[in-house]
């Protein structure tokens, strides 16, 4: 009871209430609750005065039956209206804030959560948590009907309302039992399905290590594991879910026989009436299927669903640290750049302490060192996704956090390994940072890419597949470069775009960066000792460091710089 309140605390709290809604569902299901508990009070009528041959009486009451019918179902009606209504107000408003909330988060999150539970969050868990309003309505109208019917049941026969009682308890408490080990292997269940969705996205990312290092084998064993422990679970819900449902059946079918053997022996021992017969087999049959759809469906579907709204709450309880950005409008950045004395932790790990350099303009630089050393983080501080802890950084000699914020992105730009192009054309990929054809154009030729692109079957209008498939590396690469210049930033970066790229390719991006350079600021960060040959400004970082920095000729006794150049580990 106390986990159902606290998901509804949690419910509401990411998509409030539609209250005027949520009483149209509660004020249409009361209505037709009571017009169905009138239901059974007329058939009792109709049969009462048709045994007394009151043809007059009998005649309203078929009327009553048949208004108390049609209100029932008219009623009824505006209760699926409502939650119709509803669901769709809570679908739209979670999928709007889910994106709007993702979008607003920083690098921190999807190092904190895993994509498969954010992904789960903001797709089926919608789905599943839309519902629980609705459900919600149901067990309280519900639980008031059941109530109800007891009681008129009791004022029928105090006897047959304290056998209905006990029933309708002991079919409660049983289904309670059972539904709670239901659950405990329905999550266990849960648990392992998600390990095998993770077996199977490793198996197929690792594809070619898996073959090449004849792995398959034993891998297969680490699968089986989990698939037997699912299926393991799987049998012992689906064996408490029969248990549970037999039981109950057993139950309420051993009250119904109770109550017809009391009704017919009061019937024969003349206290009762057939109509009264009718009335009280009609009220317990209300309440069988009552209680079981609150159990078997509401209170189910509400226990089951809690998992979904804990994930999607989760996701929104993630407060990105917090960048204050200044109102500079200065469009005219001419794009040099000055790291003074930079610090930077992440958590109590120290990443960047004491970076000081200075990038001119028309220039091509590139920041080089070891795996880990924190070349990435430079990058991504003269992006502004982080602050550093202590120190400036400087564009033009103004700090960069006094900029504006679309001023600021306008000017610096980032391209990375990822070149990452989404599941439309060309033209539709480049259009997203700027729609005109002939800039689209301009920057294709610039870079060398245009007479490629019109060879395509169908040009800039070829659709590009997921994850680029049907293009060279190259020509994605470039496009992601092409994408990077339409923004018309002056200072571009570039982490590692020529890591998955062989010697040649290397060379002629490399060319192309060169030019790019003589018109803009050009940051990159490379391994490759190719591409450090060809720089006018290199910046070597070791441990979070600056420890050297220069022309290439200046560094050519740099022990730094040598050890690179000659580390197996760059080729
Ligand atoms: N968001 C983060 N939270 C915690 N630690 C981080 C985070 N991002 C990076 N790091 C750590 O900071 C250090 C510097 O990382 P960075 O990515 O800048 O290195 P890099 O020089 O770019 O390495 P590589 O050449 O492998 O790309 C590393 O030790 C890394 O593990
Ligand atoms: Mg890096």
């Amino acid at each position: 009871m106390k986990a159902l309140i606290e998901t509804y605390r949690k419910l509401w709290s990411i998509i409030p209430l539609y209250k005027s809604n949520f009483c149209m569902i509660i004020l249409s299901k009361i209505f037709a609750t009571i017009a169905s508990v009138f239901i059974p009070i007329s058939a009792a009528n109709i049969v009462k005065y048709l045994t007394i041959n009151d043809y007059q009486s009998t005649s309203l009451w078929i009327f009553y039956f048949f208004l108390a019918t049609t209100l029932k179902v008219f009623f009824y009606y505006f209760n699926y209206y409502g939650a119709a209504k509803d669901s769709q107000y809570c679908y739209t408003n979670l999928k709007q804030k889910c994106y709007d909330k993702l979008s607003t988060y920083d690098l921190e999150f999807t190092k904190t959560k895993n994509i498969d539970e954010i992904l789960q969050a903001t797709s089926s868990d919608i789905w599943k948590v839309v519902e629980l309003n609705d459900n919600l309505s149901d067990v309280i109208i519900t639980f008031i009907k059941i109530l109800v019917v007891i009681a008129l049941v009791a004022t029928n026969s105090l006897f047959l309302g304290a056998l209905v009682l006990i029933f309708s308890l002991f079919y409660l408490i049983v289904t309670c039992i059972f539904n709670n080990k239901v659950i405990e292997y329905l999550h266990k269940q849960r648990k392992y399905q998600d390990k095998i969705a993770g077996i199977l996205i490793e198996e197929m990312e690792s594809l070619e290590e898996m073959k090449a290092y004849n792995m398959e084998d034993k891998y297969y064993q680490h699968f089986l594991q989990a698939n037997n422990k699912f299926c393991d679970n799987y049998g012992k819900k689906r064996r408490y879910a029969d248990l549970q449902s037999n039981f109950s059946q057993l139950i309420l079918e051993l009250g119904e026989i109770a109550i017809y053997l009391v009704t017919l022996f009061l019937l024969f021992k003349g206290e009762y009436t057939v109509d009264k017969i009718v009335l009280v087999i009609g009220y317990f049959s209300m309440l069988t299927s009552d209680l079981k759809y609150m159990l078997e469906s509401c209170i189910k579907a509400m226990i089951n669903n809690k998992i979904s709204v804990e994930r999607i709450y989760d996701l929104f309880q993630y407060h990105p640290k917090k960048i204050e950005f200044g109102s500079d409008t200065t469009d005219d950045i001419e794009g040099s750049l000055e790291f003074k004395h930079v610090y930077t932790s992440y958590g109590n790990k120290k990443v960047l302490q004491d970076v000081s350099f200075v990038v001119k303009p028309k220039e091509l630089t590139a920041i080089v060192g070891r795996s880990g050393s924190g070349k990435s983080t430079i990058l991504n501080h003269i992006l502004r996704l982080y602050q550093p802890t202590s120190g400036v950084i400087l564009i033009d000699s103004k700090d960069i956090f006094s900029y504006q914020e679309n001023i600021y992105k306008a000017n610096v730009s980032v391209v990375t390994q990822k070149s990452l192009l989404f599941n439309m054309s060309i033209h539709d990929n480049l259009s997203l940072v700027d729609r005109n054809t002939t800039h689209q154009q301009e920057v294709c030729q610039t870079l060398g890419i245009e007479e490629e692109i019109l060879a395509l079957p169908q040009g800039y209008q070829t659709m590009i597949e997921e994850n680029g498939a049907n293009i060279s590396t190259r020509l994605k690469q470039l496009l992601s470069i092409a994408r990077c210049l339409l923004t018309k930033a002056e200072i571009l970066l570039f982490d590692e775009i020529t890591s998955s790229l062989d010697r040649e390719t290397t060379l002629q991006v490399i060319k192309v960066l060169k030019k790019l350079a003589k018109t803009h600021t050009v940051i990159l960060i490379t391994h490759k000792k190719e591409v450090m040959d060809q720089v006018d400004h290199l910046i070597v970082i070791n441990k979070g460091r600056k420890v050297a920095d220069g022309t290439v000729e200046s560094l050519q006794n740099d022990p730094y710089y040598l050890d690179l150049k000659n580390s197996k580990s760059l080729e």
